[in-house]
């Protein structure tokens, strides 16, 4: 069925994963700061849209009348999230509480992103029903998001997910395989960390969960990371390997070498039990989510 959909932070990664994804067969607004920056802009309308404007998200809300938000907008920088609490709550909390608050209005399902950075890291891989304990600023203010929708009398879900990798038009930031494959295939020398643990998620699954909760109009958390689960070390070892690039050039270091602002959770990952069965979520291997990036890419550079 067509539905009416608002995306938020619609420039972002998942974003624009999303739209690309939705805009045959449903009528999409895609909003974000400031212009489109998706190259294709056919088949979806696009609007500026603040998320930490209260009544901007309500006008819009309003005049639109979606079936669904799904909300990608976030601060995602979690070294500037701890610098910046204020900034961090802006837009990771209270926006969350302006749409489900628009949500609750005009009667729309909310898909909301929170994160692994909720948990401490002690006890991964998580199920849904783990007890959260962030260790820095940006995991407690998705966990506070969380909680606003948990007390909201909206229909909302929540897809928790973990280190979204992929390739977008006109990105304002980078993800771990963009850096790596670049700095693999130039051969600098990289120090990567042993000591914390993942499942990588390849951007297209995390919007084909987005897409599936909507479809499902389905309430409650749900785990949406990819499959595999490594360290971080071995994410960009099976990268080399991947590219066919030397692996000698990779150097192990720990976390605390690295004196990070915002701590860390060790060892995280998800369970994916509930959305592979609610949701008939089925993530990619890392390896076909690296080949699937790899060509998107190879396209792109075609195109240029
Ligand atoms: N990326 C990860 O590794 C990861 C891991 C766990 C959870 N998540 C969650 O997954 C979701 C999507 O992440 P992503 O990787 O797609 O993030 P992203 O690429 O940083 O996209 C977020 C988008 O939101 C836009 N934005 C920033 N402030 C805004 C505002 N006030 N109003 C509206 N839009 C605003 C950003 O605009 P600009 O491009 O102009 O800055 C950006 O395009 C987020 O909720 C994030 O917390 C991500």
């Amino acid at each position: 069925m067509c539905k009416k959909i608002l995306i938020t932070g619609s420039n972002g990664l998942l974003g624009q994963k999303l739209v690309l994804a939705l805009r045959d067969n449903h009528e999409v607004l895609a909003t974000s700061i400031g212009a489109c920056r998706m190259n294709n802009q056919s088949g979806f309308a696009y609007q500026n849209l603040d998320i930490t404007n209260e009544q901007e998200v309500r006008k819009l809300v309003l005049d639109f009348q979606p079936d669904a938000i799904i909300n990608t907008a976030a601060m995602t920088n979690v070294d500037a999230c701890e610098d910046d609490q204020e900034e961090c709550d802006k837009l990771n909390v209270y926006a969350v509480q302006y749409l489900a608050d628009s949500c609750a209005e005009v009667g729309a399902h909310i898909v909301h992103i929170s994160t692994d950075f909720i948990f401490d890291g002690e006890d991964g891989p998580y199920t849904e029903e783990d007890k959260a304990n962030p260790l820095c600023y940006y995991g407690l203010s998705k966990w506070k998001s969380e909680q606003i929708l948990q007390k909201h009398s909206c229909d909302w879900a929540v897809l928790r997910t973990i280190i979204v990798f992929g390739t977008a038009d006109n990105l304002s930031r980078g993800n771990i395989v963009l850096w790596g494959r670049g700095a693999l295939k130039k051969g600098d020398s990289l120090n990567i960390i042993d000591d914390q643990f993942r499942s990588p998620t390849l951007a297209e699954d995390l919007a084909q969960a987005c897409i599936l909760a909507v479809e499902k109009r389905a309430k409650g958390v749900y785990n949406a990371s990819g499959k595999d689960f490594m360290s971080i070390l071995e994410m960009v070892e099976r990268m080399a390997d991947f590219y066919g690039c030397d692996k000698s050039i990779i150097n192990r270091i720990s976390t605390a070498t690295l004196n990070q602002k915002a701590k860390r959770p060790s060892k995280t990952g998800f369970i994916l039990e509930k959305s592979i069965k609610e949701l008939a979520y089925q993530p990619h291997s890392f390896e076909e989510g690296l080949a699937i990036v790899e060509h998107q890419i190879l396209e792109q550079e075609n195109h240029n």
